[in-house]
C-alpha cells in the first residue's frame, strides 16, 4: 500500500508487482477560494480525508489486510503538516499489522511513475539510463535516471517552478488555482503566435520563470490599460502564448541535455506533463531527433499514490525498509 500527501492530494493505492490494483485521489477544494494551496487546511483535509481514501483502496483493489505486505510513504518534499499526516498514518498501520514502511521521495516518485505496468502490456516502459524532465508545481529539473534508486539532476530552476508559472500567470488573467489545467483547455482554441513574452537566458541546463511571470504581469498591465476588457477578449490567445513560451523553454533544456549527455531515451513526468501542448511537442522534438519518448499516463502525471506504490515496490524488493523514528523532509533531493 502507498499514500501520498505532499501538498493538496490526499491519496493512497495498492500496487501488486508493479501493476497498480487501486489509486484514489481526493483533491481538497478547500484552497480554491484563496488562489493557491494553504498549508494549514491542507493538513487539517488530509486528516478528514486519509481513513476513508485507505479504506476506500483497499475495498477497491479487492484485497485483503492481510495481504498487504509493506506500507510506503512520501517523506518528502512538500509541505510538513501535509507530510506528517501521511508519515504518521503509515506507521500506526504498519505497527498494527506488523508489517515495514518504506519512505519514497516525492521526486523520485514522479519519475518512476514510467515503469507502472498494465495487464494488457500495452506499457512501454524505459530503458536506463534515460532523461527525464520533471514539471510540476514545485519542480522543474531535469534528471538523468540511471536506475530505480540512483538520479542525478543535471540542471533545476533558480527560482519558479514550470507549474507555479502556468498558476502564477493563470491567477493574473483571473483563472482559478491551479490554472495549468484551464490555461491548456484554453490554448487549444488560441494562437500560439499571437504574443511574445520574455524568454529567460540562463547558462547551462538551468531553468528560471520569474522573469516571464513579471514580463506577463506587465504586459497585461499595459494592455489592460489602453483595453479594460483586454484579457477577456484575447484569453485563449494569451493562454496559447503563455503556454507556447513556457513549453519552448523546456523544450530547449531538453534538446541541449540529451545533446550534452548522447542519451536518446527522454521522458516527462509531474503535473505539468499533463499538458497537452508539452506532450505534443515532445513528441515532435522525438520523432525529429530519433528519441525514445516516454508520456506517463495521464492519471499518473498529477499527485498520486501508484507512483509512491511503485517507487515503494522496487525497494521493497531490496528490502529497503525505514526505522520508525524517521521524520519527513519539506526539503528533500531526489
Ligand atoms: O505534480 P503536481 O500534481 O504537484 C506538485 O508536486 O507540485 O503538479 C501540480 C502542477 C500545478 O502547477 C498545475 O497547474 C500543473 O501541475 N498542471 C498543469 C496541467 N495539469 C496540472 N500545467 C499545465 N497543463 C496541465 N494540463
Ligand atoms: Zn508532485
Amino acid at each position: 500500500m502507498a499514500i501520498e500527501s505532499s501538498c493538496d492530494d490526499t491519496s493512497a493505492a495498492i500496487v501488486r508487482d508493479g501493476y497498480v490494483l487501486s489509486n484514489l485521489i481526493s483533491t481538497q477544494d478547500v484552497h480554491i477560494s484563496y488562489g493557491g494551496v494553504v498549508p494549514e487546511l491542507a493538513s487539517r483535509a488530509h486528516q478528514v480525508n486519509i481513513i476513508p481514501v485507505v479504506d476506500q483502496a483497499i475495498k477497491r483493489a479487492g484485497i485483503s489486510l492481510k495481504e498487504i505486505s509493506a506500507v510506503a510513504f512520501t517523506r518528502g518534499p512538500g509541505l510538513m503538516g501535509s507530510l506528517l499526516v501521511g508519515t504518521s498514518f503509515a506507521k500506526g498501520f504498519a505497527l498494527a499489522l506488523r508489517i515495514p514502511i518504506i519512505e519514497v521521495n516525492h521526486l523520485q516518485a514522479h519519475v518512476l511513475a514510467h515503469f507502472i505496468k498494465k495487464e494488457d502490456g500495452s506499457a512501454i516502459l524505459p530503458s536506463f539510463p534515460f532523461l527525464c524532465l520533471l514539471v510540476s508545481g514545485g519542480h522543474t529539473q531535469i534528471i538523468v535516471v540511471h536506475n530505480y534508486y540512483e538520479m542525478e539532476v543535471l540542471g533545476r530552476t533558480i527560482d519558479d517552478a514550470a507549474g507555479e508559472a502556468f498558476d502564477k500567470c493563470g491567477k493574473l488573467m483571473g483563472l482559478p488555482y491551479p490554472s495549468g489545467p484551464f490555461i491548456d483547455k484554453l490554448a487549444a482554441s488560441g494562437n500560439k503566435d499571437a504574443f511574445k513574452f520574455a524568454r529567460p537566458s540562463v547558462p547551462g541546463l538551468d531553468f528560471s520563470f520569474s522573469g516571464l511571470k513579471t514580463s506577463f504581469l506587465y504586459f497585461l498591465r499595459d494592455r489592460v490599460k489602453e483595453n479594460s476588457s483586454f484579457i477577456e477578449e484575447n484569453l485563449t490567445n494569451l493562454c496559447a502564448s503563455l503556454q507556447n513560451t513556457i513549453i519552448s523553454i523546456l523544450i530547449e533544456k531538453l534538446v541541449k541535455a540529451s545533446e550534452l549527455t548522447g542519451i536518446k531515451d527522454v521522458g516527462i513526468a509531474g503535473g505539468v506533463s499533463a499538458n497537452s501542448g508539452l506532450r505534443a511537442a515532445l513528441k515532435k522534438e522525438g520523432e525529429k531527433r530519433g528519441w525514445n519518448i516516454y508520456i506517463p499516463e495521464f492519471i499518473y502525471t498529477t499527485d498520486n499514490a501508484a507512483m509512491a506504490g511503485i517507487a515503494g515496490y522496487y525497494k521493497y524488493l531490496k528490502g529497503l525498509f525505514a526505522s520508525h523514528d524517521i521524520s519527513p523532509l519539506a526539503r528533500f533531493d531526489i
